[in-house]
């Protein structure tokens, strides 16, 4: 199916929850006479997401605004989203019937997370429970060595794969990068390989190998698609690496690109979630090669880090547009209001046990601090976020690293 153009997007404006009835969160949330209200019979009304972490916590007040209730399914019943979440289904994400429970409770699931039992959401769609993104995107998406192949058969440039099981040749030459194939988030699931000793101390896990890019930049972009086809961009964003760990430490919004980069980046965001036939919002991250080549990295079926900046600098922030799509809701502006920066903020070293905030108490009005309200801290481990607006990049650049080393979060064992 083709996108609609930028100017029937533009036709199709958020409400800000105004058209909907937000009533029935009191008293009774679930009562389901829809008598007053302009909600149409059958709508959704409560959005089942499995996975309670930080990216269900922040779709919580769009979700209120919207007049949507949320249930989340998560095995840690501490997890972020349960003190504000409307139920909390306690279970493992490969659980069928934790998933089916899940199910049971809402109107339409979609998930924060990609390693869930894409097989048990596969027939609970097929029972006609409502799954968005389908259970089918997920499947692929999750296995990144059939993600890479499903771009590969779309034609979409990525850098070139194969298989790879431990103990085998590898299927090209040092350097090259081994990937896990699944749950292998937050770079825990990547290793650049040099040398024998890197392959040598590699877990044993179905895994990939790829090029290594000689990579000049990262970006990324989100796509946020209806279920009517409708489909926004939101700005292209470069995201910096933390080289040693592989994880995202730093996005700038907008990235500045050759126009034809920019162009590439939104043409291929495009043809990634046309041809997953995508609801909801898709990230997806590229490589800006060197030799100029555009490159997809890799996709994310959910909101993602790299758009946690469009909670203050967008006119509708990525969790409030997942819920709009997975819901059957018209989109709303993807706009920019300005520059930002966000970057992350992850357990110190050494850092374990009940976490102890430091810098988070700030009455600055362009920095915006997003605390996960994790009950435990570890290494590593994302805690929160900060997102800091300005009038121009620079701006935004300088003031997020003149306040970022005053924020950390350390454990209560220090
Ligand atoms: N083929 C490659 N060539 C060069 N660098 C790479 C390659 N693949 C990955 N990297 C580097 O490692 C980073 C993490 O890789 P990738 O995005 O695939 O893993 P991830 O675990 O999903 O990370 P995250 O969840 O933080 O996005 C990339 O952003 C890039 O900096
Ligand atoms: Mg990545």
């Amino acid at each position: 199916m083709q996108g609609r153009t930028a100017s029937a997007v533009d036709a199709v404006n958020k409400t800000g929850g105004r058209g909907y009835d937000t009533s029935f969160f009191s008293p009774g949330r679930f009562m389901t006479s829809d008598k007053g209200t302009r909600r149409p019979r059958g709508a959704v009304r409560v959005v089942g997401i499995a996975g309670g972490g930080q990216l269900a916590q922040m779709m919580l007040p769009a979700a209120a605004e919207l007049g949507l209730a949320v249930v989340v399914l998560d095995p840690d019943p501490q997890c972020s989203a349960a003190g504000e979440a409307q139920g909390v289904v306690v279970g493992e994400f490969q659980s069928a019937a934790a998933l089916r429970e899940l199910a049971g409770r809402c109107d339409v699931l979609t998930f924060e997370i990609e390693r869930i039992n894409a097989a048990a959401l596969a027939e609970l769609e097929a029972e006609g429970h409502v799954v968005r993104p389908s259970a089918a995107t997920l499947a692929t998406i999750q296995d990144k060595l059939e993600q890479k192949r499903f771009l590969a058969r779309h034609d979409i440039p990525t850098s070139a794969f194969a298989a790879w099981e431990s103990g085998t040749p590898l299927p090209r030459a040092l350097p090259c990068v081994w990937k896990a194939r699944r749950d292998g988030y937050d770079g825990r699931g990547v290793a650049i390989l040099r040398d024998q000793a890197d392959v040598a101390a590699l877990p044993q896990a179905p895994a990939l190998i790829e090029a290594l890019v000689d990579i000049d930049y990262e970006l990324a972009v989100l796509v946020a698609r209806g279920h009517d086809g409708t489909l926004l961009h939101y700005p292209v964003v470069e995201i910096v690496m933390d080289d040693a760990a592989h994880v995202m430490d730093t996005v700038v919004a907008p990235a500045v690109a050759p126009a034809a980069v920019m162009a590439r980046v939104r043409e291929l965001a495009t043809r990634v979630a046309e041809a997953f036939d995508y609801v909801g919002i898709l990230a997806l991250e590229f490589f800006v090669g060197r030799d100029g080549a555009v490159l997809v990295n890799e996709v994310s079926p959910r909101p993602h880090n790299s758009g946690h900046y469009t909670i203050e600098a967008c006119a509708t922030s990525q969790f409030e547009q997942h819920l709009r799509a997975v819901a059957g809701l018209p989109l709303g502006s993807t706009a920019l209001r300005g520059a930002a920066v966000t970057f992350n903020v992850l357990g110190a070293p050494g850092a374990r046990g009940r976490p102890c905030y430091l810098g988070f108490d700030r009455d600055d009005a362009d920095v915006f601090v997003h605390c996960y309200d994790k009950p435990e801290v570890r290494p590593g481990r994302k805690m929160a976020h900060v997102t800091v607006l300005a009038g121009d990049r620079d701006a935004a650049l300088a003031r997020a690293a003149a306040i970022k080393p005053g924020i950390r979060v350390e454990g209560s064992n220090v």
